[in-house]
C-alpha cells in the first residue's frame, strides 16, 4: 500500500508540504514549458504542474503520459486560487505505473457505448459519485434500522416459487429439479418475524421483465422490511421515517455528490414525515381530470404515475388499490373486499413507484383462495401457508428498490446508471 495523500485532501493550508499522490490522469494540457495534469483518485481531483526547470525527467514523463494512465506523482503543495480546491501540487517526480496511449471513452460517447464498456466507464468521477451516494443511502438505512430495533436476516436467492407473479421468474436447473431466482425475500421475511418480530434484508432480486423502461432492471437491489403486529398505517410510518432518514443523511454526508446531478434540492429537503397520502380512487380521479383515459380497476403504469407526481413536491403514498391488480399475499380490506390494504410510495419529479408495501393476508382460507385465483398451486406454498396456522399475527412489510430511489435522488434518466453493472434484457455483459 502506497503511503499517499488523497487528491481531495490537498488544501491551501498545506502550502510548502511535500506530498505523494497516486491515481489516474484525468485531464492534461501543455502551456509553454509546463504540463498541467489534473490527477483523479477515489476522493476527487487535484491539479499538478510539471515545470521543466523543476525536473527535466518528471517533465518528460508528464509530456508523454496519456489520459487515464495510472501514475504516482510527488511534489510540493502551493496555494493557488485558480486551481480547483484552491491548491495545486508543483510536481518534481513522476512514475508512470501504466501508460495508456488511447482511452476508448471519449467525450461524445453514446449511452449504449458507455454501457458496452461499463468496466472502463467506472473510471468516471460521475459514476463514482453515484456509487458513493448509493452506498451512503444504504449505510444510512442500516443506521436507522439498527437504531430502531430491526434485525438483519439473510434469505435465500434460490427458491421454488413466485412472489410477484410467475411471468417474471427466471428459471434454472437445480440438479434434477427446477428452481428460480428470487423475486423478493418477502415470504422468507414473513417466516422470520415469528422469532424476530422486526426483520429486514438487502438482497439482489430478479425479474425476467422484458419491459424496456427507464425503471426496470432484471436484477436489482431490494431492501425489504417485515414486521409482526403492524398494520398498514404502522408500516407506512416506518417507510416514511426510513426514506426520510436515508435522504436527509445522504444530503448531510454527500451533498457535493448530489449537487453534481441536481441543483434543486427542494423535493429532497421536503422528504420528511408525514408524506402526503392519497387513495387509489383519488389518484384515478386526478388522472381522469387531466384527460388520462383510465378507469377504476386499471393498474397505473409509469406514464400515469408520472402525471400523478406533478401534484406533489415530495414522495407520497397511494393506498387502497383494487385487489385484482395486486399480489396474492395482500390483506383484503375488511371495509371493501374489492380492495387490499396496500400502498405504494411514489417519488416526485416524474419518477413514480419506489416502494411497494402492504398488510399481509393473515386468514388461511383467504390466502388459499387468492393463491388459487392466481392460478397457482397451494401445494407449492405449503410452508408459507403454515405461517397462518401456527401463531399467526397481523403483520405488514414492504420492498424498496434501491436503484429507483437513487435514480430519483440524483435525477438520473434511467435506473441502469444507479447500478455497477446493469442487467437488462439486452445486457448481461460486461
Ligand atoms: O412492488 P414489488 O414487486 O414488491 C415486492 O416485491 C414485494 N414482495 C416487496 C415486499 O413487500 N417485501 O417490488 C418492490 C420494489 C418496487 O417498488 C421497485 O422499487 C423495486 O422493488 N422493483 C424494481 N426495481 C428495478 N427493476 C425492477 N424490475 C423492479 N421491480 C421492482
Amino acid at each position: 500500500m502506497i503511503d499517499k495523500v488523497y487528491c481531495a485532501d490537498v488544501r491551501p493550508d498545506m502550502e510548502g508540504k511535500r506530498v505523494k499522490l497516486a491515481g489516474w490522469v484525468y485531464r492534461k494540457r501543455e502551456v509553454g514549458k509546463k504540463v498541467f495534469i489534473v490527477l483523479r483518485d477515489s476522493s476527487g481531483v487535484v491539479q499538478t504542474v510539471f515545470k521543466r526547470e523543476a525536473s527535466e525527467e518528471a517533465y518528460a514523463e508528464a509530456k508523454k503520459v496519456g489520459i487515464e494512465s495510472s501514475v504516482i506523482i510527488e511534489g510540493t503543495v502551493k496555494a493557488d486560487p485558480r486551481a480547483p480546491g484552491g491548491a495545486e501540487v508543483q510536481a518534481d517526480k513522476m512514475e508512470i505505473v501504466q501508460n495508456v496511449d488511447f482511452f476508448p471513452i471519449t467525450k461524445d460517447a453514446s449511452d449504449e457505448f458507455l454501457l458496452d464498456v461499463r468496466h472502463l466507464h467506472l473510471h468516471s468521477p460521475k459514476v463514482s459519485s453515484i456509487m458513493k451516494v448509493k452506498g451512503t443511502m444504504m449505510a444510512a438505512a442500516r443506521e436507522w434500522l439498527l437504531q430502531n430495533g430491526w434485525y438483519e436476516v439473510f434469505p435465500p436467492i434460490l427458491v421454488t416459487g413466485a412472489v410477484e407473479g410467475g411471468s417474471t421468474l427466471f428459471k434454472l436447473k437445480y440438479f434434477d429439479r427446477t428452481a428460480y431466482l428470487s423475486q423478493s425475500a418477502q415470504l422468507y421475511l414473513e417466516a422470520a418475524i415469528f422469532g424476530l418480530e422486526k426483520v429486514w434484508s438487502l438482497t439482489p432480486s430478479f425479474r425476467a421483465e422484458k419491459s424496456r423502461t427507464r425503471r426496470h432492471l432484471t436484477e436489482f437491489w431490494h431492501l425489504e422490511l417485515e414486521a409482526a403486529w403492524m398494520d398498514l398505517n404502522d408500516i407506512l410510518k416506518v417507510e416514511e421515517e426510513l426514506v426520510s432518514y436515508m435522504v436527509q443523511r445522504t444530503l448531510e454526508l454527500r451533498r457535493k455528490d448530489v449537487e453534481t446531478f441536481r441543483k434543486d434540492l427542494k423535493t429532497l429537503r421536503n422528504t420528511v414525515p408525514p408524506f402526503p397520502r392519497i387513495s387509489y380512487d383519488e389518484a384515478i380521479e386526478i388522472l381522469q381530470s387531466k384527460g388520462v383515459e383510465i378507469e377504476w380497476g386499471e393498474d397505473m403504469g409509469a406514464d400515469e404515475e408520472r402525471i400523478l407526481t406533478q401534484e406533489f413536491e415530495s414522495p407520497f403514498f397511494v393506498y387502497g388499490y383494487p385487489k385484482h391488480i395486486k399480489a396474492f399475499y395482500m390483506k383484503e380490506d375488511p371495509e371493501d373486499p374489492r380492495k387490499v390494504l396496500a400502498a405504494d410510495m411514489l417519488a416526485p419529479e416524474g419518477y413514480g413507484e419506489v416502494i411497494g408495501g402492504s398488510q399481509r393476508e393473515d386468514s388461511y382460507e383467504k390466502l388459499v383462495q387468492r393463491i388459487l385465483e392466481e392460478g397457482m398451486d397451494p401445494k407449492d406454498y405449503e410452508w408459507y401457508l403454515d405461517l397462518r396456522k401456527y401463531g399467526s399475527v397481523p403483520h405488514s412489510g414492504f420492498g424498496l428498490g434501491l436503484e429507483r430511489l437513487v435514480a430519483w435522488v440524483l435525477k438520473l434518466d434511467h435506473v441502469r446508471w444507479a447500478t455497477l453493472f446493469p442487467r437488462t434484457p439486452s445486457r448481461l455483459y460486461p
